[in-house]
């Protein structure tokens, strides 16, 4: 099956339901390593749990962006993925480690992009009154949350919203959809093709999936 990579930072839910999607068999794809820059990230004890093996490369300490992403790209390699899976990895990475990926790496983004790329985008939707927010899977490309669109999910936001009951409504989604997207993928269905579209059973997505 194909080996899957997954960079997280903190809580790990979407790795959770990667990991959940797996046992059930509906990944079609095997969780080969979790990778996160930070020590405390709570999901790391969910890929202990779940017997995965897990890699800690501290971001603290390297010179440069280059320097650790050069580090992680060694990780990678060491462990071969054929696909990288950033869920929740709160880093930009070099254009040069998303070169090397391109095509095999995907990322959750809490929006529906292309609205509300970078940070804190609950609070941004909510601040601009979005009747309807959601989060978007796509493959990364070096401009930051930009990558072309697979999948997306939508949810409404409530005149009584606050970020946080907001960005777990959209959470929710999120680990409906990234695991679909990961399956595609692994099905040889899904593929980044030479022109920049994603392709989704040899058509071009106009649009992503919703
Ligand atoms: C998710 O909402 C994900 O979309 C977002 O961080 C959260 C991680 O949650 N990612 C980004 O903002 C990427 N810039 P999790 O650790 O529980 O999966």
């Amino acid at each position: 099956p194909l080996r899957v990579a997954v960079l997280i930072s903190g809580s790990g839910s979407n790795l959770q339901a990667l990991i959940d999607a797996q046992r059930a068999g509906r990944l079609s794809a095997e969780i080969a390593v979790v990778i996160s820059n930070r020590s405390d990230a709570y999901g790391l004890e969910r890929a202990r749990r779940a017997l995965i093996p897990t890699q800690v490369l501290s971001h603290r300490g390297f010179p440069s962006r280059e320097a650790y992403d050069a580090e992680l790209a060694a990780l990678l390699d060491r462990h071969a993925p054929g696909l990288v899976t950033l869920a929740g990895f709160m880093r930009i990475l070099t254009p040069e480690l998303v070169a090397r990926w391109q095509g095999r790496m995907l990322n959750i983004h809490p929006s529906l992009l292309p609205k509300y790329r970078g940070l804190h985008t609950h609070e941004r939707a909510l601040a601009a009154g979005e009747p309807i927010h959601g989060a978007t899977v796509h493959f990364v490309t070096p401009e930051l949350d930009d990558g072309p669109a697979i999948v997306q999910a939508q949810v409404p936001v409530h005149p009584d919203d606050d970020a946080e009951r907001l960005a777990a409504r959209v959470l929710t989604q999120e680990h409906r959809i990234y695991p679909l997207a990961v399956r595609w993928i692994a099905e040889g269905r899904l593929a980044l093709g030479d022109d920049g579209l994603a392709y989704l059973d040899d058509e071009p997505l106009a649009q992503p999936v919703v």
